[in-house]
């Protein structure tokens, strides 16, 4: 069954509202295949409103980098689901390593979250991955089934058609060092048979699964000729519009 890929550019906290602005124009003059590969920015919450009037009518769609879970309140400095809903925001990126490792965010946090975002009719992209110490311990697909198993824990299987899951070893974010296709292939195809376990396979088989991690416009082809990997989520390459650009090329090459 075929699943329409993505290329998500995680934007992380980087570029202005200008700069953001600039890149949207920069991006759209490449005019990028929004037909065959969705295509979603996930700038700074700052950025979304203004990106959301540039990309009307383009098919290139908004996620924000974290949401809270309660809808609103005495929650300061933290932004809802119903706020994402207003400003065009389709997706969520939820559970991001850094979200994890340095602001402490909890596996059980993270499920919330996902299950807010979904009963507003929005998609979480929920991030799982283990750090290369736990690599090195042999952990891998008990962290992932960790991640994986308290992100969804509350969801049905009608919820679970709009997830979308990225596995990012910690490892290779930000570092350089991607993961081997074979790596992320073997971790995507375990991500994906345990989907199945807590729905069923029908449902497993649509729900899509990126690999993240130093994905660059020469990697990426590797990974997309994989058929259990679905698409990236990219954090530096998706900061330049070309680079991004070129991504998705390579996707959309991959899938031919
Ligand atoms: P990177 O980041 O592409 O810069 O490694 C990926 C991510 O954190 O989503």
């Amino acid at each position: 069954m075929a699943r329409l890929a993505i290329a998500a550019g995680n934007w992380k906290m980087n570029k202005t509202v200008e700069e953001a602005s600039e890149f949207a124009e920069a991006f759209l003059s490449l005019s990028p295949n929004t037909s065959d590969i969705e295509i979603i920015l996930c700038p700074p919450y700052v950025s979304l409103y203004p990106l959301s009037q540039k990309l009307a009518q383009t098919g290139i769609k908004l996620a924000a980098q974290n949401c809270h879970w309660e809808t609103k309140g005495a929650f300061t400095g933290e932004i809802s689901v119903p706020m994402l809903k207003a400003v065009q925001c389709q997706y969520v990126i939820c559970g991001h390593s850094e979200r994890r490792h340095i602001f402490g965010e909890t596996s059980e946090d993270i499920g919330k979250k996902v299950k807010t975002v979904i009963y507003f009719g929005l998609n979480p992209i929920l991030c799982v991955g283990e750090t290369l110490e736990e690599r090195e311990a042999g952990q891998t697909e008990a962290v992932v089934f960790d991640h994986l198993s308290k992100g969804i824990v509350n969801l049905s299987k009608e919820e679970a058609l709009s997830l979308v899951v990225a596995y990012e070893p910690v490892w290779a974010i930000g570092t350089g060092k991607a993961a081997t296709p074979q790596d992320a292939h073997q971790v995507i195809s375990y991500l994906r048979q345990q989907l199945a376990k807590q729905f069923d396979k029908e449902t497993a088989e649509k729900i899509r699964i990126l690999y993240g991690g130093s994905v660059t416009p020469e990697n990426i082809y590797n990974f997309m000729k994989d058929p259990d990997i679905d698409g990236s989520l990219v954090g530096g390459a998706s900061l330049d519009p070309a680079k991004f650009n070129k991504i998705i090329l390579e996707s959309l090459r991959a899938s031919q």
